[in-house]
């Protein structure tokens, strides 16, 4: 095989609770690259279409991650890469994650599978570093693994995979500003109030729990975040609105996907999630903020080779 084209997928980060350790896959939501074997030797990013991206070896997310893989594996051929942006930089829906750990799903593949996700996680990290100034991996090991994933640790990085109930839908809606991930990152505080902390990992504790257990009353009761939630928030127009009115419309929870600014709500059916994306787009229409919403079952198999 010389070239394989791939859907790459969006992601939700931190599911409220666990910020930089949970995250989510997305169904239909995501990119395509096609990558292919070069006679030259090294990485190189040939196109980029629907996002302004640097093309330069060691500026974009993709072909950093990539050549961490390639320096490894030290193949007698080269890669080039073509990325097809669907997903916008600076939604909060993993668009960095994806680029990242695309080329080096893909590169893998090529290959011949030398990786296993796990190593392919901690390649794709060192692209999504670039994005958000520090290596975390909630959206790459989603995007890799597939489901739900829990970043254990990440140095040595260890992946969990988390059970996804069969029913389960997520609403997003990504208003068009840009909430950069290092800018987010830094309005944090660095400490915590030992209260907090108690209440946020009996949290993710009761959520991971839930998962395991297809317990949708527990999930709903679990997506609660008293860490991160406070402070990004106001970065997001009408965030407190949205919750209390997805809530209303059936959903089992909301917060903020990643670092903002997408507002994502979990819900047990299909039908109920279409309903919390009307109650969303009720909030919206009202602004003079461009949006747009997606529904999504969870994408319990991650990456996709589509040719
Ligand atoms: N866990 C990360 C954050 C995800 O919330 O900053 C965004 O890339």
């Amino acid at each position: 095989m010389n070239e394989i084209k791939i859907f790459s997928p969006a992601t939700v980060a931190n599911v409220a609770c666990g910020f930089d350790v949970l995250g989510f896959c997305l169904d239909t939501i995501g990119d395509e690259m096609v990558i292919r074997k070069t006679t030259e030797k090294g990485i190189k990013i040939t196109k980029i279409i629907g996002a302004n991206l640097p093309f330069e070896t060691d500026k974009n997310v993709a072909s950093v991650s990539a050549l961490a893989l390639y320096n490894d594996a030290n193949p007698d051929c080269g890669f080039e890469i073509e990325i097809y942006k669907n997903i916008k930089p600076g939604s909060g829906i993993g668009s960095s994650s994806a680029s990242a750990a695309g080329s080096v799903f893909a590169i893998n593949e090529l290959l011949g599978r030398p990786y296993n996700e796990t190593q392919l996680t901690n390649f794709a990290m060192k692209g999504e570093a670039i994005a958000s100034g520090c290596e975390h991996a909630d959206n790459i090991a989603p995007a890799l693994f597939g489901g739900f994933t829990l970043v254990k640790s990440t140095s040595p990085l260890q992946v969990l995979q988390l059970p996804t109930p069969e029913d389960l839908f997520v609403t997003i809606i990504h208003p068009q500003i840009e909430v950069k991930t290092s800018e987010a990152r830094a309005i944090l505080p660095k400490q915590i109030p030992l209260q907090n902390a108690i209440t946020q990992w009996s949290n993710v504790g009761s959520l991971v729990h839930a998962l395991h257990t297809n317990d949708y009353n527990l999930l709903s009761q679990s997506l609660n975040d008293v860490v991160v939630e406070p402070y990004r928030s106001q970065l997001i127009p009408h965030f407190n609105s949205v919750k209390t009115e997805v809530i209303k419309a059936g959903a089992l929870g909301a917060g903020i996907s990643g670092s903002g600014p997408s507002i994502f709500a979990l819900s047990k059916s299909k039908n109920t999630a279409e309903n919390v994306a009307k109650a969303m787009t009720t909030i919206y229409a009202k602004t003079d903020i461009n949006f747009i919403t997606y529904v999504s079952k969870i994408n319990t198999e991650g990456m996709k080779i589509l040719s």
